[in-house]
């Protein structure tokens, strides 16, 4: 037997209303919080105020950094912690999407470690971080519980994917009523990654007994809410479960891996701006079919949790089942499907596929990738 790790943040905290526990988690660490959020959305929608209400009333000074862009660079996390060494903060909260949770988790790493945010693209940040309150807006990268978080370099023009337990926040602040705002397509998109990094962190080389469990409890409440959640985003039954259902696959992918779908959707989103759930989205159904014969009887459990009946079928067509049920599902959210939308060209797709394959994280695939079959499954998407 595999002897492995598990590790989550030592609370999380579920429910309609949380966020009004902002203030009293953070006083636990401190009377100064930097404020990690968006330029634009989390003061439109209400949920900056709150925070801060809360802060406030529990003693706790907000100091705002909303500086955060989409994809943070380099330059936005030193920013962050020289706000938070000039104010001499004691815990950092961060409000938003992937992007602020992101960025906090940068400023945390670079207030307790030495060096530059690049030197833990190769060694884990494991020094004590200074403690965050994360509180996510939209349902997808889970950034909240999990141990990575990704800094754009754009001098060099990659995303830089940094690891290691001091990233896992402190306290994680889920409340389905703060998703109620995400747009349509923001919703398919987000909820896509997470289903993305459910079904490969269930059938990563990686996955563990433990991080099966969240896997599929992922799978199952993800199939079953997406589409209302995209159809009717006032459903707060359904935002709470994808709420759920994203941090369940962060837990899984967190404490296993992604594989080949992350792998291939890097270079959408660096060279053409793709948004990472829409290219995850776009490329689950094709790679789901590479890894078919790999790892079948996983595939099973997959339909399974997807509420297909494959209980009399072969193994073989129960696989195929699954396939089908997550290319419907891809379909039902009204993505757009081709990659040519988003400006990709045939000559474009040999760069891709050199990227995609040398990502560290194709070692993880069950089925081993190479250039042709990669450049063919981007070019079945063109
Ligand atoms: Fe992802």
């Amino acid at each position: 037997m595999r002897t492995y790790m598990f590790q989550v943040p030592p609370r999380i905290i579920f429910g309609n209303g949380v966020v009004a526990q902002a203030g009293r988690e953070a006083a636990r660490f401190g009377r100064r919080a930097l404020v990690v959020t968006g330029k634009n959305s989390s003061a439109r929608t209400g949920s900056l105020d709150a925070v801060c209400a809360s802060l406030q009333e529990a003693d706790v000074a907000p100091i705002v950094f909303a500086q955060v862009e989409s994809d943070p660079s380099v330059q936005t996390v030193q920013a962050g912690a020289e706000l938070a060494r000039k104010e001499q903060c004691d815990v950092i909260v961060g409000l938003g999407g992937g992007s602020p949770l992101d960025a906090a988790k940068g400023i945390s790493l670079l207030l307790t470690h030495p060096g530059q945010l690049a030197d833990y693209t190769t060694k884990p940040a494991e020094n004590q971080g200074m403690p965050i309150i994360s509180i996510p807006t939209t349902a997808g990268t889970a950034s909240e519980i999990t141990r990575f978080t990704v800094i754009t370099d754009t001098e060099r023009q990659i995303k830089m994917s940094l690891q290691g337990p001091a990233l896992i926040p402190s306290v994680a602040l889920l409340d389905p009523q703060l998703t109620l705002t995400m747009p349509g397509h923001v919703t398919a998109a987000t909820g896509m990654d997470a289903l993305t990094h459910a079904v490969e962190a269930y059938i990563s080389k990686l996955a563990t007994p433990m991080s099966d469990l969240h896997a599929l409890e992922a799978i199952r409440l993800i199939g079953a809410n997406l589409i209302k959640a995209v159809d009717s985003p006032d459903n707060l039954e359904a935002r709470g479960a994808m709420l759920l259902g994203q941090m369940h696959a962060g837990i899984a992918f967190s404490n296993s891996s992604v594989a080949l779908v992350h792998a291939m959707s890097r270079p959408m989103g660096a060279l053409f701006g793709i948004p990472h759930g829409h290219a995850n989205a776009m490329l689950l159904p094709l790679v789901m079919d590479f890894n078919r014969s790999a790892v079948p009887e996983r595939y099973r459990d997959i339909a399974q949790a997807l509420g297909e009946k494959v209980q009399d079928l072969s193994l073989r067509d129960a696989a195929k089942t699954t396939v089908l049920s997550i290319e419907e599902l891809f379909e039902e959210t009204g993505l757009e499907q081709h990659l040519s939308a988003f400006g990709v060209q045939d000559k474009d797709i040999e760069r891709m596929a050199r990227d995609a394959v040398e990502t560290a994280v194709s070692a993880f695939n069950p089925r081993k990738p190479d250039l042709e079959s990669v450049s063919a499954m981007y070019r079945a998407l063109l």
